[in-house]
């Protein structure tokens, strides 16, 4: 597909000039004093989720250059690609169809069929565990899209959670993880599950391994009602001694993986009505990216709104402050997803881009961040837009806690655009500082759902102007390799051809 490359266009051209006239010395305060429509025009509710837009450094005239942007970069072409099943991921010849596991059946597509019948499967086989009273404790071994995303909507849907079973999320190589959760297991009362999309990975293996040995130390017999696979190569789990499997396929990016059987842990917390709710919510958001016009379109503003701010502000990271503790893994779910997918420096043809993409996510959740570091966001040298997340009703009866944390999110939205005066200095709030305010009505599954489809949708966007492969991850390969030669060598004591510092404490490493 021929897409014009966003540094080329008139419209990049065009976004230069405006920000040099305009865009540098744009101030919200007098935004908002110059147009009494500003929070309706900026403010959208898509499926599930209302978007405040309006306290971001943009107007009217900004916003349509952005929207000629994507126009000439072929964002709408690449995203009908995308849903009609083409190889977009074009480095690793793969499609990219994550948007299927959440679609109804359809007859149309081959592979529509092969996901019903496993998702059928999968959410019998959770109800089997949540009414099997002698498991009590569920154990996810797996780790960066096969931990994050399940691991963030078990926690974030906690209240949903009533099976009383205890979940555990293991990903690190580092034994102390496993081995503070085995302490706590008892082996007849505990399913682990082996998530890995390539079912080879270093992490995940090293501690399915040790878990199955231990199971066996502990008595444990039968493996095949206590430990299950999740992954593509159903192959290499069978070899690996686990007969009970769900499969996926290569067109589900590890990223996007916790709507197929990755999602098992989520079915077995919430149910399989819930796990369908789920994945409705981000079918609605599909249905929204798909056909609404890019102008009304949440996704595409949200990912025009980040080039804008990379490439134009020069911005280099965005906080994430969900305000409910339940989102407490969102950050870190939210960092592979757009740091993964569009932490990249040459475009389609391979030629370096010539500008930013991927900015860092960090973020933690309201009101601890404002206790850490947001001063830092307030005074500091930086500008760093935030992103809020609330939800309007709470799912505990406790009075008075809900509107003081809701009134914390908007008072910092607040303080961060209209700052405080202070000639003195130590007390000055410069103000003027970009926000995003998205609010849910409940923190169901279907509202989940449609909030992670609408990041996805976001990182697509941006990725689309950039130009850049979002489905591929090439930069994770290198230290992966590096890894297995330095374990080799911290066994040897061999540091020929090392550099000098990894020599050095590869030596202080084998002294221990
Ligand atoms: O190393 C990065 C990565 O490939 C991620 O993209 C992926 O989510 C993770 O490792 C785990 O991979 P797997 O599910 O194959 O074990």
């Amino acid at each position: 597909m021929n897409r014009a490359r966003c540094d080329e266009t008139a419209a990049w051209r065009q976004l230069q000039e405006r920000f040099r006239t305009h865009g540098a010395a744009f101030d919200l305060r007098q935004a908002f004093a110059g147009d009494a429509g500003r929070f309706a025009r900026f403010g959208q509710q898509a499926p599930h989720v209302f978007a405040d837009l309006s306290k971001n450094l943009v107007d009217a005239g900004i916003e349509d250059l952005l929207l000629a942007l994507a126009r000439e970069t072929g964002v709408e072409a690449y995203r009908d690609a995308m849903f009609a099943g083409e190889r977009i991921n074009h480095t690793e010849n793969r499609a990219v169809k994550h948007w299927l596991l959440r679609a109804p059946r359809d007859a149309a597509d081959p592979d529509s069929v092969a996901v019903h019948e496993t998702l059928d499967a999968m959410l019998a086989f959770a109800e089997g565990v949540r009414a099997d009273a002698q498991i009590t404790d569920v154990v996810n071994i797996g780790i960066g899209g096969s931990d994050l995303g399940p691991q963030m909507v078990v926690a974030a849907l906690e209240a949903s959670n009533r099976t009383g079973k205890r979940f555990h999320f293991v990903s690190n190589i580092d034994g102390h993880e496993l081995d503070a959760v085995l302490q706590r297991l008892r082996p007849e009362g505990t399913l682990f599950l082996v998530a890995s999309k390539t079912f080879t990975t270093l992490e995940t293996m090293t501690n399915a391994r040790s878990a199955r040995a231990w199971f066996g130390q502990q008595g444990g017999r039968d493996v095949a009602r206590h430990f299950a696979a999740l992954t593509t190569n159903v192959e290499a789990a069978r070899e690996f001694g686990i007969t009970t499997t769900f499969g996926f396929w290569d067109w589900v990016g590890g990223r996007y993986s916790l709507w197929s059987a990755i999602g098992l842990p989520i079915a077995i917390a919430i149910g399989a009505e819930g796990f369908r709710e789920l994945l409705a919510g981000a079918h609605a958001m599909d249905t929204h990216f798909r056909t609404e016009p890019l102008a009304r379109n949440l996704p595409v503003r949200l990912g025009l709104l980040d080039v804008w701010y990379r490439d134009f502000h020069g911005f280099g990271s965005r906080s994430i402050a969900p305000y409910h503790g339940a989102l407490r893994r969102l950050p870190a779910y939210l960092q592979q997803l757009e740091m993964e997918s569009n932490g990249k420096s040459v475009d389609a043809q391979g030629r370096p881009v010539g500008f930013g993409t991927s900015p860092v996510l960090w973020g933690e959740p309201g009101t601890n961040g404002q206790h850490a570091y947001f001063q830092m966001l307030h005074q500091g040298t930086d500008r760093v837009p935030v992103e809020f997340i609330a939800v309007k009703q709470p799912s505990h009866a406790l009075p008075g806690h809900h509107d003081l944390l809701l009134a914390n999110a908007l008072a910092q939205a607040q303080a961060l655009m209209q700052g405080k005066a202070d000639p003195g200095g130590h007390r000055n709030f410069a103000g003027n500082r970009p926000s995003t305010f998205f609010l849910l009505d409940a923190l169901t599954p279907a509202a989940l759902g449609a909030l992670v489809a609408l990041y996805e949708h976001r990182v697509f966007t941006s990725g689309a102007v950039w130009g850049i492969d979002s489905f591929d991850q090439w930069g994770v390969e290198l230290g992966k390799v590096l890894a297995t030669d330095l374990a080799k060598r911290l066994a040897s004591g061999d540091v020929q051809g090392l550099d000098a510092s990894t020599a050095g404490l590869v030596q202080r490493l084998r002294g221990r």
